[in-house]
């Protein structure tokens, strides 16, 4: 099966990218951030010592997290309502950070792709997880594009956070995925880096397709 990876920091389009790269494809979805996401949730909600990289691994060992096209299943309920919130997003750096939930993940996300033609979007699927893929892109803006993409998003998903909080959040959680010692985020050596801001996703979709279509018809 074939793998499109796309990483790159947080609010630099790769979600409405990536969803609309699959549907012009007929391809499936890989969400990896929701995989991280509903994890954090079941472990907010298990309250297991968050510092723990054995309990965070043994917790995610036994989930069942799903992502069936437009939602996100954790043992068998839509979640998919409950993991893109302030707080949790705060949460999130204990289990991105844990060797172990890596670990599980990434083999969550191999088995994904096994049975699917797969547009994914994380912080390591060209790098880690997909280092074979067949198309590798890394999406960039800057800090200020991407903290108002993410507010216009919050503003309507009635979440009230500052513009400047959410930038302080932003800069951090770049910072920290770009420093963690396994599977930083950064561009894979073979990645195209696409630079997104001003351009509309819609322009940058298009420009993807059509190299990857180019690449199929050569393939
Ligand atoms: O993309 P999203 O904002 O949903 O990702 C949430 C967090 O999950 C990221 O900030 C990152 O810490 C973590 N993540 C990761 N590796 C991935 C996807 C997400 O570490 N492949």
């Amino acid at each position: 099966m074939r793998v499109v990876t796309i990483d790159g920091p947080a609010g630099a389009g790769k979600s409405t990218v990536a969803r609309m790269l699959a549907k012009r494809l007929s391809w499936r979805l890989l969400d990896t951030g929701a995989m991280y996401r509903a994890v954090t949730l079941a472990a907010l909600r298990a309250e297991v010592n968050l510092e723990s990289d054995a309990e965070l691994g043994a917790l995610a060992a036994g989930l069942h997290v799903e992502l069936p096209p437009g939602s996100v299943k954790l043992n068998g309920e839509e979640v998919s309502g409950l993991i893109r919130g302030v707080e949790l997003t705060r949460a999130l750096r204990f289990v991105a950070d844990s060797p172990s939930v890596r670990h599980c993940l990434v083999g969550w996300q191999r088995a994904f792709a096994r049975d699917h033609n797969v547009v994914t979007e994380g912080r390591d699927q060209g790098t880690i997880v997909f280092p074979d893929a067949f198309r590798k892109y890394y999406l960039t803006a800057s800090l200020e594009e991407r903290a108002r993409r993410r507010h216009a998003e919050y503003q309507g998903a009635r979440e009230r956070i500052s513009l400047e909080a959410l930038l302080a959040d932003l800069r951090e959680r770049d910072e920290r995925d770009a420093a963690r010692a396994i599977a930083p985020m950064k561009p894979a050596q073979d990645a195209c880096v696409l630079d997104t801001t001003g351009l509309s996703l819609d322009e940058v979709v298009g420009r993807m397709e059509h190299d990857i279509r180019e690449r199929l018809e050569t393939a």
